[in-house]
C-alpha cells in the first residue's frame, strides 16, 4: 500500500507485545515503517517504535494520521474502538480466527458465546471500513505455534514436560492445519499491498494437514528429551481425563475433547492466490513451546 507521503508510513498496531503482534512489528520496522504501538504495560523501547499506553477500546487513543491500522490483538476490543474513533479512510488489516467458523456449533456455551463475538466483530469491522471507503482484510488463523506461550501446543508442551507424557484417546484423528505466527506475520504485510478499498477475508490454515493424535505425537517427539504419547481407548480416556480434570491437571473440557476427533481443516488457495500465502509444512523444534503454562 503506498504511503500517503514521501516521509516514512505511519503504522498503529494493536497487540504488538503479542506472539503474532512481535513479528508483524519486526517486519514493519524491517520495511522502514515507523509504528506507533499499543500496549497496557511497559513495553521495551525499539527502532522506529512509539509506545502507547493505554487499553482498547476506551484509552486507546486517537487513530488519525497513519498509513495503516494493524490488530494482532482481541478483535472485538479493536472493532469497538475502530467504531468509536476517526480514522479516515485508512487501510485496516485485524486478524480474527477461524474459530468462527467452528465454534458456533460447540455444545459449549462459552464457545459459542465466543464465536458471535468474532462474528459480530467481523461485521464491525466491516461496516465502519465500508462507512469511511477504507480498505479492511480480515486474516482469520488456525491453531497457532511457534511464539512461544500459546494456549494450544505450547500448553500441551508444558503437561507433556511435567508429567513425561501426554495422553489421548486412540481416535483423536480430526485433521488439523499448524500455522507458524512468521507465516502469519508474512501475510499481515502482504495484505498492506492490497487494493485501496473493500473487503476482504482469509482463512489462514498452516502448511501441512495432518490428523490430531500426530501433530501432538510430533510436538512431544521435538521435546528435549522427547516425551511419550500414550494412546487409550476411548471411555478409558474419558476417565482419565475426567479424573485429571478433577485434581485441576488439565481444564479442556468435553467440546475440547470431542473436537480432537473433528477435522478443521480451511482452504488456503485464496490467500494463496491473493496475498501470496505460502505457509510452511509442520516441522517443530523444542524451543517453539517454551513458556506454555498449564
Ligand atoms: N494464538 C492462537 O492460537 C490464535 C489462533 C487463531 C487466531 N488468533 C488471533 O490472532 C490474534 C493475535 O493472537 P496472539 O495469540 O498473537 O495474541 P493474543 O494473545 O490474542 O493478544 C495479545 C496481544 O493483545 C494485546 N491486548 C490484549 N488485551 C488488550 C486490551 N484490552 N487493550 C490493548 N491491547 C490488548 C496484548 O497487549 P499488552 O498485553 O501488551 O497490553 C498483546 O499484545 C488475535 O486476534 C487472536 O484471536 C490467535
Amino acid at each position: 500500500m503506498p504511503p500517503v507521503s514521501a516521509s516514512p508510513p505511519r503504522a498503529l498496531l494493536f497487540g504488538g507485545t503479542g506472539p503474532i503482534g512481535r513479528r508483524v512489528l519486526a517486519r514493519l520496522q524491517a520495511r522502514g515503517w515507523q509504528v506507533v504501538a499499543l500496549s497496557r504495560g511497559e513495553a521495551p523501547p525499539l527502532p522506529a517504535v512509539e509506545w502507547r499506553q493505554g487499553a482498547l477500546p476506551g484509552s486507546a487513543g486517537p487513530g488519525d494520521g497513519f498509513d495503516a491500522i494493524l490488530s494482532c490483538g482481541p478483535l472485538d476490543l479493536f472493532a469497538q474502538w475502530y467504531a468509536a474513533t476517526p480514522t479516515g479512510p485508512t487501510p485496516v488489516v485485524a486478524f480474527g480466527s477461524t474459530s468462527v467458523h467452528v465454534k458456533d456449533r460447540s455444545p459449549d456455551p462459552a464457545e459459542r458465546a465466543l464465536a458471535a463475538r468474532l462474528r459480530e466483530a467481523e461485521e464491525r469491522v466491516a461496516a465502519t471500513a465500508a462507512g469511511r471507503d477504507a480498505a479492511v482484510t480480515l486474516l482469520r488463523p488456525t491453531l497457532v505455534y511457534g511464539g512461544g506461550g500459546d494456549r494450544n501446543l505450547s500448553r500441551i508442551a508444558a503437561l507433556a514436560r511435567r508429567h513425561g507424557l501426554f495422553v489421548l484417546p486412540h481416535d483423536a484423528r480430526g485433521r488439523r492445519q499448524p500455522v507458524h505466527v512468521d507465516d502469519l506475520a508474512d501475510a499481515a504485510l502482504a495484505a498492506l499491498d492490497g487494493p485501496g478499498r473493500g473487503l476482504r477475508a482469509f482463512d489462514l490454515p498452516g502448511g501441512e494437514t495432518l490428523a490430531y493424535r500426530d501433530m501432538v505425537a510430533r510436538v512431544l517427539a521435538s521435546l528435549q528429551p522427547p516425551r511419550r504419547l500414550w494412546l487409550l481407548p476411548g471411555p478409558l480416556f474419558s476417565l482419565a481425563a475426567w479424573t485429571a480434570r478433577a485434581l485441576g491437571v488439565h481444564d479442556a473440557g468435553p467440546a475440547v475433547l470431542q473436537r480432537m476427533r473433528e477435522d478443521l481443516v480451511f482452504d488456503a488457495g485464496p490467500a494463496r492466490r491473493e496475498l501470496g500465502y505460502a505457509p510452511r509444512g509442520f516441522a517443530p523444534e523444542a524451543w517453539m513451546f517454551e513458556g506454555g503454562s498449564i
